[in-house]
């Protein structure tokens, strides 16, 4: 069966012959790939810079945002069936007994740091024409989703942040009992970057009621300057507007959601937040890089701000089940915004170049017609 993989020791990225998997365990499902999408950390794996092999072999299976169509269940698994289509999540837990987080369900919050990455870190992805997967592991979409469904585990990244968000605003006493709407309705977001990480958030924050501003290096004219404005939300270009000027533009910062992957822009924004607020960091940036910036002035500004810097990584479950509830919203509200998304599809042996030199916003592997 053909597979998509990285080959640490021979430096290559290519096609490779992996073994045919098999329903071994009860609860186990085999699932036939439709469709993969290319992110940052594809380009990252692609460049060596990160990511290793399961224990024991000579090569990773890549991808990890994936969709594809259950073929045979085993025989103690309750909630699918041969047919339907799953989004399958992507960390699994480390295996120690005394990490709270993992033997409770919530493996993104990992205390060892032990934990795998299907496609990323020690087990193999979804880059193959069929893989098999633990039902709790798996989550069903509907099928009027079928096209957009490879956006879900991106969206799950905002989701979790979102939920930072929100149990961080709880900390203001006269928000402690208030629901997710009112956290949220009228609320001045402001999204750094418009990769699909940035867009998305910012199609979750414009659904839940926040007043949203995309702060990116695209020109204003940009097709995804145009695609954001078309649900609503204002996008301002780096290219012609100070930090400041955005800041004062915005009329206040209470939420950053950063997804950009560019330290001197966060560091430069999250001083330009207003009173309480809050800083969602999820971009990863290339390793190395060194900054001189007036950490006194940036410290001070926290302090007298009461702001918080919050990172977040990867997702839980409950954030799968959302991601998938909010995908099919974006797709009901703004179907063309949510398709176009999706800006090309590509044969399996395009992958690593499509991940190393990144264009358009979500590019994604088609599998469909392949196994
Ligand atoms: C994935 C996350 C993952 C992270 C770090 C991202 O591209 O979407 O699920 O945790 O990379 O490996
Ligand atoms: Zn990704």
């Amino acid at each position: 069966m053909k597979a998509v993989a990285a080959l640490p020791e021979r430096r290559e990225v290519g096609l490779v012959d992996h073994a045919e998997p098999r329903v071994v365990a009860p609860s186990a499902v085999l699932v036939r790939t439709l469709e993969v999408g290319v992110c940052g950390t594809d380009g990252e794996l692609c460049a060596f810079h990160f990511g290793f092999p399961p224990a024991g072999e000579s090569y990773l299976v890549l991808g990890h945002e994936a969709v594809g169509m259950v073929q045979e269940v085993g025989p103690a698994v309750r909630n699918l069936s041969e047919g339907d289509l799953v989004v399958p999540s992507v960390r699994r837990p480390c295996s120690d007994q005394d990490c709270v987080a993992c033997r409770t369900g919530s493996q993104d919050f990992c205390l060892t740091g032990r934990y795998t990455e299907r496609g990323i870190f020690g087990a193999h992805g979804f880059l193959v024409e069929r893989f098999v997967e633990e039902e709790k592991f798996l989550y069903r979409v509907p099928p009027a989703l079928r096209e957009v469904a490879v956006l879900a585990e991106p969206l799950t990244i905002a989701e979790k942040g979102l939920r930072q968000y929100l149990a961080i605003q709880r900390r203001l006493p006269w928000l402690r009992e208030a629901d997710e709407i009112s956290l949220l309705a009228g609320r001045r977001a402001v999204v750094l970057g418009a990769g699909p990480v940035g867009i998305l958030a910012a199609m979750l924050l414009q659904q839940r009621g926040c007043v949203v501003t995309v702060y990116s290096r695209e020109e204003a004219t940009s097709v995804r300057a145009e695609l954001l404005r078309a649900i609503g939300v204002t996008f301002l270009s780096a290219a012609g507007l100070s930090v400041e000027a955005m800041a004062e533009e915005v009329g206040g910062i209470e939420l950053v959601y950063e997804a950009a992957g560019a330290p001197a822009l966060s560091l430069s924004v999250l001083q330009a937040m207003a009173p309480n607020g809050v800083f969602i960091l999820t971009g990863a940036t290339g390793a190395g890089g060194r900054l001189e910036f007036g950490a006194d002035a940036l410290l001070n500004r926290m302090v007298g701000g009461n702001f918080v810097l919050a990172g977040t990584v990867n997702a839980s479950h409950v954030d799968f089940v959302n991601a998938i509830a909010d995908l099919d919203r974006f797709h009901r509200d703004w179907p063309r915004a949510t398709r176009s998304l999706i800006t090309g599809r590509h044969g399996m042996e395009e992958f690593a170049a499509r991940a190393l030199h990144r264009t358009g916003i979500k590019e994604i592997v088609d599998l469909s017609g392949d196994g």
